[in-house]
C-alpha cells in the first residue's frame, strides 16, 4: 500500500517557489491504480516521489511501511519504475545484456545470470531480440525489453509513467495487455482513458492535488466534465 499524507513538493523557480504537489493526500491500496490528469498536473512528480526521486518538503509518504526519503534502497528493491522513454533505462548494447544487468543483484553468478536473462526474453516470446542492439529495436520492442528488465528484478510494485505514449496502436495494445496480465501491483500514469477505464481505481490529479478518485467510470466522467468545461 502506498500512502501520501498531506504531501507538498516544491522546487525553487526563477522568482518564487513552484509547488508541484500541493498538500496531496491519497491512499493507493488497490492492485491497479491509474493516474490521470492534464499535462503538468503532477502525475510524474507523484510517481517519482514514491521511489524517492523527489522529496516532499512537507508531509509523509509510505510505501508498504517504508519511507522513500529515508529507506530509498529498500523502497527501490520493492518498486520497479518503467519510464516513458525506454532509452532512458536501456543502458547496455544488446537487449539480453540489459536484462542481465537488471539481474546483477538477484543472480551473482555470471553464467546463470546470462541464462536467466535469455529465459526471461524467451518467456515473453522475444528471444529473437536477445542479441540485437537496442538501437535496432522498434519503440514497442524497446518498451517491452525495458519492462522485462524491470520485471527481472522481481519488484512487488511497478510504477509506469506513460509507458505506451510513444507507441503505435498495435504496440500500445500489446503493452497494455502485458501490463494488464502482470501479477505485480501497478500504478500507471496515462493519458489513455480507455486503458485507465480498465483499472480498479483511478486517481485524477489536478494542479498538484487529488481532484477525484474512485472507480474508473465516475473518475473519468469527472475528468471529462472538467476538461469539456
Ligand atoms: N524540477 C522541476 N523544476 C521546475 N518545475 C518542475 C520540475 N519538475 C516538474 N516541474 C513542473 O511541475 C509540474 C508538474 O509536472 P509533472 O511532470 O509532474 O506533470 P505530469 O502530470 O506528469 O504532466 P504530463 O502529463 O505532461 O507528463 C509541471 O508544471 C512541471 O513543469
Ligand atoms: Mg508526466
Amino acid at each position: 500500500m502506498i500512502v501520501f499524507d498531506r504531501v507538498t513538493v516544491e522546487v525553487a523557480a526563477a522568482e518564487a517557489t513552484k509547488v508541484l504537489l500541493d498538500d496531496l493526500s491519497c491512499r493507493m491500496d488497490s492492485r491497479r491504480v491509474a493516474l490521470i490528469g492534464d499535462n503538468g498536473s503532477g502525475k510524474s512528480t507523484l510517481l517519482r516521489a514514491i521511489v524517492g526521486l523527489v522529496r516532499p518538503s512537507q508531509g509523509r509518504i509510505e510505501v508498504d511501511g517504508l519511507d522513500p526519503a529515508r529507506q530509498v534502497g529498500q523502497v527501490r528493491r520493492r518498486v520497479g519504475f518503467v519510464f516513458t522513454d525506454p532509452m532512458a533505462q536501456l543502458l547496455m548494447p544488446t537487449a539480453v545484456e540489459d536484462v542481465e544487468l537488471s539481474l546483477t543483484r538477484l543472480e551473482p553468478d555470471r553464467s546463470r545470470r546470462a541464462a536467466r536473462a535469455r529465459q526471461a526474453l524467451l518467456d515473453w516470446g522475444l528471444d529473437e531480440l536477445a542479441e540485437r542492439s537496442v538501437y535496432d529495436l522498434s519503440g514497442g520492442e524497446r518498451q517491452l525489453v525495458a519492462l522485462i528488465s524491470v520485471l527481472a528484478t522481481e519488484p512487488a510494485v511497478i510504477l509506469a509513467d506513460e509507458p505506451t505514449t510513444l507507441l503505435d496502436r498495435r504496440h500500445r495494445r500489446r503493452l497494455e495487455e502485458v501490463f494488464d496480465g502482470l501479477d505485480q501491483d501497478l500504478v500507471v500514469a496515462t493519458h489513455d482513458l480507455d486503458w485507465a477505464s480498465r483499472f480498479e481505481r483511478v486517481v485524477l490529479i489536478d494542479q498538484g492535488r487529488v481532484a477525484a478518485e474512485g472507480g474508473p467510470r465516475e473518475t473519468i466522467a469527472h475528468y471529462r466534465r472538467l476538461t469539456d468545461g
